[in-house]
């Protein structure tokens, strides 16, 4: 994911071509834009990432505490994920995970692994980039705040003996809620690329970087961590329409988020009647949900604003800012 002066790229580019991943012999590399673009790029990409992880392990969890899975079918149940839309390497390598022994104890080694999630931060610095730009990436932002969580090991212990729960099983059909789950994740997926493409966009504008959002799909389909067949989906959605502000005003992938929304539903719906935390898949539905209302409740906001601080409001039948007095003397 480079970036800088053109000119310099272009001096190293048969070196990047010919060492970079080929997707149909096509290199997985390009120049982004100037500056610190490449940059951006990158740090973007591992924002998208943490939020990927975090689906992957919210499925993990609904499968084994909630519908009590072994690690066998596990992996077999990734392995065949794998094999569809949801073909990508963070799943790829999530079904090995469930098939690898640990050397010491002979046990799987997921199982010897604790469960506290470390970062050298750039998750972190994507949020901090997006609070700046004033663009919302909230599946991130919560995939940042989970590893935080995961931290606080020992309140999680006192916590948990407070708050006790009877059962965290999930009162479903297998079959059916697997099925569910797929979906429920796939549709999360374009949820996540969707918040990392807009925050690129804002980026782009507000950085001069002039970056061709398809030529950064067409280069995340091979050599990086979040590569995923979801991708060649993304670049045609850019090709249709280089200046796309969100993916999800796309005409195709639109399509699919609203065939996979209701699944993505019913998953949250079951994980919260069971007290299995599944904040990505719930923020992730929840952006959605308030990115297609045409109405949101934030004349609340204002008006709270406008009482308590005089911060003023605009009127819908009227231009410029107006300030009520709320208070009767
Ligand atoms: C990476 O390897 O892609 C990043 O460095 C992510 O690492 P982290 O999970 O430690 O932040």
């Amino acid at each position: 994911m480079p970036g800088g002066p053109e000119e310099a790229y272009e001096r190293v580019r048969p070196i990047f071509e010919s060492v970079a991943a080929k997707v149909n012999g096509d290199p997985c590399v390009t120049w982004l834009g100037p500056g610190s673009a490449g940059h951006f790029v990158k740090m973007v990409h591992n924002g998208i990432e943490y939020a990927v992880m975090q689906l992957i392990a919210e499925t993990y969890d609904l499968m084994k505490r909630g519908l009590g899975f072994n690690d066998d079918e596990l992996h077999d149940i990734y392995c065949s994920w794998n094999n569809g839309e949801l073909n990508g390497y963070l799943m790829e390598i999530t079904s090995h995970i469930f098939s690898k022994a640990d050397e010491k104890t002979g046990k799987r080694i997921v199982d010897e692994i604790l469960d506290i999630a470390k970062q050298k931060g750039t998750g972190m610095w994507t949020s901090q980039s997006a609070m700046e730009l004033q663009v919302p990436i909230p599946t991130i932002d919560l995939a940042v705040a989970m590893r935080d969580l995961s931290v606080f090991a020992k309140e999680r212990e006192q916590a948990g003996a407070i708050y006790q729960r009877s059962q965290r099983r999930l009162t479903v059909d297998p079959d059916t809620f697997l099925s569910q789950l797929y979906s429920a994740l796939f549709g999360a997926m374009i949820i996540i690329y969707a918040q990392g493409m807009a925050l690129l966009a804002a980026a782009s504008d507000k950085y001069k970087y002039d970056l061709d959002l398809g030529a950064v799909a067409r280069i995340w389909r091979g050599g990086c961590i979040i590569r995923a067949t979801l991708l060649e989906d993304i670049r045609a959605a850019f090709q249709v329409r280089r200046d796309l502000p969100n993916l999800l005003l796309d005409p195709s992938l639109s399509r699919k988020v609203m065939e996979h929304q209701e699944y993505l539903r019913q998953v949250v719906c079951r994980a919260a009647e069971s007290g299995l935390p599944v904040p990505g898949l719930m923020v992730s539905l929840s952006y959605l949900d308030a990115y297609c209302s045409e109405w949101l409740p934030a004349n609340l906001i204002q008006a709270q604003r406008d009482y308590f601080g005089a911060h003023t409001y605009e009127r819908i039948d009227a231009k410029g800012t107006f300030h009520t007095e709320w208070e009767e003397e």
